[in-house]
């Protein structure tokens, strides 16, 4: 579990069968196609013919990320790993491989870590109920239907952690309807993949929770992983050009750092398998900024502080590190945050120590900060303080500006 700690960004790919309708991945449900026309316009066309994950794996890599979940089922269900349970997978229709197997190959060997995305719900399977339903379904038809799907979802699960070597993270995603017996279910895993992290949507127990287009971390003390979109959709849109800009991840990547938490960030490879050339870039700048300053991100805890308008804080250890996203009008940054004693500030990236003053009411002043932004994004200074974080003044509420309760 420590490396889910330390890893603090992952890639979360929503690739398969609907990335060929270049229009997200609930075309199946949301404009009610039948699986003949599903598969006959989509499935058969998903041919995957430049797929390379080792290439996705080194883009991650070169974006920081430590780890990468893969769609490994989608709601629409299309498989895309080989399975005994049902012939609609990529090994027997479109793509003709297994785009699984590969993938975590792959991910392996650049050195990440492996995870699965799977979604019980399965909108082409026979017993699961109304599928083409709009939203989710709240019942099974009867109990005989209810224990052929469960079994049926199970057995896919246990190919996923039988046949691809040692897998780390099990991302659950459309577990509906209840029940599912995610008790059982998650104990057979568990007993095949002992090391692995199971997120919190098909019972217990569970190693993290999850916080979806939000950043919301967990009043309890939890592993826990915020996931979001690039732009605004999780399967390719070929239309959707509303990227985040890579200073926007950044904050995303402060915002659950500072609270202990991941960030799973999202891309849609377009159906030959590659990603698309604006996500590369993003995430290249992203990287090119950990590169010299994820010592802030990477393995960092809960901070004690609260907010402020022209920075964000992390905090690891004794060093507590401002990130300024600012120019500032009087060229300088005042943080009335910290109660110890700061013995140095210093540029993260350059290692240059700083010219500060901590006055006796405890407001630290950061001077000359213009003209020094990295990569004209953020700028980050680490605060070498007297022993553990502590807060100047007592955070009252969790209120922040901008963010629901
Ligand atoms: C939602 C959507 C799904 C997407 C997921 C990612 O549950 O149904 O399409 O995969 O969010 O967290």
């Amino acid at each position: 579990m420590n490396w889910f700690k330390d890893a603090r960004f992952g890639m979360f790919i929503h690739w398969g069968a609907y990335s060929v309708t270049e229009r997200g991945e609930w075309t199946f449900n949301r404009e009610y196609i039948t699986k003949e026309e599903y598969t006959e316009k989509y499935v058969n066309n998903f041919k995957a013919e430049n797929y390379n994950p080792r290439e996705w794996a080194r883009l991650a890599k070169r974006a920081g990320m430590k780890y990468m979940v893969l769609t490994t089922r989608h709601h629409d269900g299309f498989a895309l790993f080989d399975t005994k349970t049902s012939d609609f997978n990529a090994v027997k229709l479109g793509p003709h491989k297994d785009l699984v197997r590969e993938f975590a190959d792959a991910v392996r060997a650049e050195g990440l870590k492996v995870g699965f995305y799977f979604s019980p719900a399965d909108w082409n399977h026979p017993d699961y109920p109304n599928a083409y339903l709009r939203d989710w379904p709240d019942e099974w038809a009867d109990e005989a239907a209810r224990k052929r799907f469960v079994a049926y979802y199970k057995e896919q699960l246990r190919e996923l952690m039988t046949n691809y070597g040692k897998i780390d993270i099990l991302w659950y995603d459309g577990c509906i309807p209840k029940p599912l017996d995610g008790e059982e279910v998650n104990a057979m895993v568990r007993e095949l993949q002992p090391e692995i992290m199971i997120s919190s949507r098909n019972g217990r127990p569970y190693d993290f929770v999850v916080s979806e287009q939000a950043i919301v971390a967990p009043k309890e003390d939890i592993p826990w992983e915020a996931c979001m979109t690039l732009n605004g959709n999780w399967g390719y849109h070929s239309g959707d050009m509303d990227y985040k800009t890579p200073k926007e991840v950044l904050k995303m990547l402060f915002k659950t750092a500072s609270d202990a938490g991941n960030l799973l960030l999202n891309v849609g490879p377009k159906p030959d398998g590659t990603i698309p050339e604006q996500s590369v870039k993003i995430l290249e700048r992203v990287g090119e900024w950990l590169e010299k300053n994820g010592e802030a991100v990477y393995a960092s805890e809960r901070h004690p502080f609260s907010w402020g308008m022209s920075h964000m804080l992390t905090v690891k250890g004794s060093t507590v590190y401002v990130h300024l996203l600012y120019a500032m009008p009087e060229n300088n940054i005042c943080i009335a945050e910290i109660k110890n004693k700061v013995k140095r500030v210093y540029r993260l990236a350059t290692g240059e120590e700083h010219r500060f003053e901590q006055r006796e009411d405890g407001r630290l002043f950061i001077y000359d900060v213009n003209g020094h932004f990295e990569n004209d994004m953020v700028l980050t200074y680490a605060v070498e303080i007297e022993g553990q974080p502590e807060a100047l003044i007592k955070r009252t509420s969790f209120w922040i500006p901008g963010e629901e309760d």
